[in-house]
């Protein structure tokens, strides 16, 4: 029989610490950054998160197109602090990233040579104004659906990020909703901007909550784990049963003839979903894919020496 090394503590098993993560995971506890973990959970979660990340940086890019044609200073400063935003969370979202061992700039890379993902819906163009009040209601609460869950997590840092950017989309939401009704209140071409953008807005807002649950094939793990809390069609029909009265309100038609409230669960009844839109959009061939890709591309590009000229200024102090 060996005598135990008084000097090195044996490494506890992987059955063990296997064990200990189910654990937390069963208790609805955090796992946090230096806790072990399996390796398909902390690379789901990186590709999770990447994909979170890239969907606010080039989510900028739609309504950062009128930042300079805003029709007034208000409208300007609303939407410069919202598209700021959306570049916080971000930069939220690639540090948490980091936590799990990814590389920031790896990210970016893997995002312009198409290896990583983002929303599809920013793959659609924004054609006037009324673009930025519909993306502010409908995209941005969609986004919200989405993302409150998220804040109960298991993954640490990134429920905590989240909470953060819930409190922020609330704000884009309504900014969204309020540029609609002055819209609403004011001429008929208005009006007609408005119900034009909600015509080609609703059914790639659908879209956002992710393929049916019987087509997804990462929901039952990542649920199973606590990142993922309700399936993307409950969270779809959350969001149609939550607009369909706010539509309502601000005088404008939903583009689906099958939209009816059914007495039986009080929930809406909706029309199919165009899912090869969807997987084309997925797949690059959306209206300005190649457009955000390329500017996203330029912007890493032509603002190279910024990073290079600021990490030697930090490895100066640092030394
Ligand atoms: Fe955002
Ligand atoms: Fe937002």
């Amino acid at each position: 029989m060996s005598a135990p090394t008084l000097d090195r503590p044996a490494a506890p098993d992987e059955a063990a610490l296997q064990a200990q993560f189910d654990a937390t995971i069963a208790a609805d506890h955090r796992i946090e950054p230096r806790d072990w973990m399996p390796e398909a959970y902390r690379s789901g979660l990186v590709r999770q998160i990447a994909q979170h990340a890239h969907s606010e940086i080039i989510g900028m890019q739609p309504e950062g197109d009128w930042l300079l044609a805003a029709p007034s200073l208000r409208r300007k400063a609303i939407l410069l602090a919202k598209v700021q935003d959306e570049a916080g969370h971000g930069m939220y979202l690639y540090s948490a990233a980091e936590t799990l061992g990814a590389d920031r700039a790896d990210l970016t890379d893997k995002l312009i040579e198409r290896k990583q993902k983002y929303s599809s819906i920013f793959n659609y163009p924004t054609l006037t104004y009324a673009d930025v009040g519909v993306i502010g209601w409908l995209v941005d609460g969609a986004a919200i659906c989405n993302q409150v869950p998220l804040c109960r997590s298991s993954y640490g840092p990134y429920a905590r990020a989240m909470i953060r950017v819930c409190k922020e989309e609330s704000f884009h939401q309504r900014q969204g909703y309020e540029l609609l009704m002055t819209m609403m209140r004011g001429t008929d071409a208005q009006r007609a901007m408005v119900q034009d953008a909600v015509d080609r807005w609703w059914a790639p807002s659908l879209m956002m909550f992710g393929p049916p649950d019987d087509d997804s094939p990462n929901s039952a793990q990542s649920m199973k784990w606590g990142v993922k809390r309700h399936s993307n069609d409950e969270l779809r029909q959350r969001f149609v049963d939550m607009t369909v009265p706010q539509a309502e309100v601000l005088g404008v038609t939903l583009p689906d003839p099958e939209l009816a409230l059914d007495p039986a669960t009080g929930r809406y009844r909706f029309g199919a979903i165009d899912w090869t839109e969807f997987k084309q959009v997925i797949a690059g061939k959306g209206p300005c894919n190649d457009e955000r890709i390329a500017r996203r591309r330029a912007a890493r590009d032509d603002n190279a020496w910024v990073t290079e000229a600021a990490t030697a200024y930090a490895g100066k102090h640092s030394r």
